[in-house]
């Protein structure tokens, strides 16, 4: 198949991306070029297009069999808010893709999406979801738990975070540590979209998460014990008392070490159930506590 990935040059899309050429796919990998990709294979192509103004999409589409829709924010910055790219920018591929005479649009989405306004980033997801169903494109919808895997936004910034804690400072837990998140390796995404794509559209909304239910403070313990050689004592900080921080951070840092939205999905557990990818793409998933030696390796 040709297919076209919204959101190809990030943290999922290059994983994808490499999973889709390794299976023979042809891609086409749009995005606005904000950031450094990597070397582009024989049958990859890079499009230059924006899901906010609408500008190249349909001719970034052209000749596709399916497009993949993964672009989304997790912090508002300028035009770049939930609404504009996660609603509407949905609703603009959707509506390209048409235009372009794609049959599949597979979109991916988030577990906790729900159209409660006060949860911004998560209603907006729901919206997006919304923009893609009455689009009257034919579409499959994934609803992923949190992602793991070199380059991701979450599980890196935490052991950035364990890592500098001063040795005579007690971890900082934010929250009760009891919301329950089923990490899912980036491979294993890639390949529930892959299957995706080569079953064609499916009306139902698929929730995918790895093997294990863990909470907040059992993903803590594993990146603890992976980057620290000695154990420290840990505090628990409420969730209100960090925001202001982090609507700072956002404010003002290029890459916050913890994000208003992120501190939104402590509220609410991320979950599907255990067997989810087994029933759902037919294969099991790798486990978080097995694959996190990435964690070890530093970055800014
Ligand atoms: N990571 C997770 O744990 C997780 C969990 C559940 C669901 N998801 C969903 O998975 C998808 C991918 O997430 P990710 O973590 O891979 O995100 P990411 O690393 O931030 O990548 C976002 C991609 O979108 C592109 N992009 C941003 N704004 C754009 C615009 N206006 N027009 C065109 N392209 C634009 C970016 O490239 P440029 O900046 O160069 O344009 C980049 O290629 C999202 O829909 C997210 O909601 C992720």
């Amino acid at each position: 198949m040709r297919i076209a990935i919204t959101g190809g040059t990030g943290f999922v899309g290059s994983h994808l991306a490499s999973h889709l050429a390794e299976q023979g796919h042809e891609l086409v990998l749009v995005s606005r070029g904000k950031r450094p990709s990597g070397a582009p294979g024989a049958a990859v192509t890079r499009v230059a297009a924006d899901v906010v103004s609408g500008s190249g999409l349909v001719a970034a589409f052209g000749g596709c069999d399916a497009v993949v829709n993964l672009v989304a924010v997790i912090v508002e910055r300028r035009e770049q808010t939930f609404d504009a790219v996660n609603r509407e920018g949905a609703a603009k591929v959707a509506h390209a893709a048409m235009e372009a005479g794609v049959t599949h649009l597979v979109h991916l989405s988030a577990i906790g999406a729900d159209p409660d306004p006060r949860l911004g980033y998560l209603a907006s997801k729901w919206s997006g979801e919304q923009a893609i169903r009455i689009s009257g494109i034919s579409h499959t919808i994934i609803r992923s738990s949190l992602v793991f895997g070199p380059g991701d936004g979450f599980f890196v910034k935490l052991a950035r975070l364990i890592r500098r804690t001063p040795p005579l400072f007690p971890l900082p837990i934010a929250g009760d540590g009891r919301t329950l998140f089923q990490p899912i390796a980036v491979q294993d995404v890639a390949r529930c979209i892959g299957i995706a794509l080569e079953r064609g559209p499916d009306s139902r909304v698929f929730a995918i998460g790895g093997p294990d239910h863990l909470s907040y403070e059992q993903i803590v313990d594993i990146i603890r014990r992976e980057v620290l050689s000695l154990p420290r004592i840990k505090v628990h900080v409420p969730v209100p008392a960090i925001r202001p921080v982090a609507a700072l951070m956002a404010a003002v840092m290029r890459d916050p070490l913890v994000t208003p939205a992120q501190l939104d999905l402590l509220g609410h557990h991320n979950i599907t159930v255990t067997g989810a990818v087994a029933a759902d793409f037919g294969f099991e998933p790798q486990r978080f506590a097995d694959r996190v030696s990435y964690l070890r390796r530093r970055s800014r």
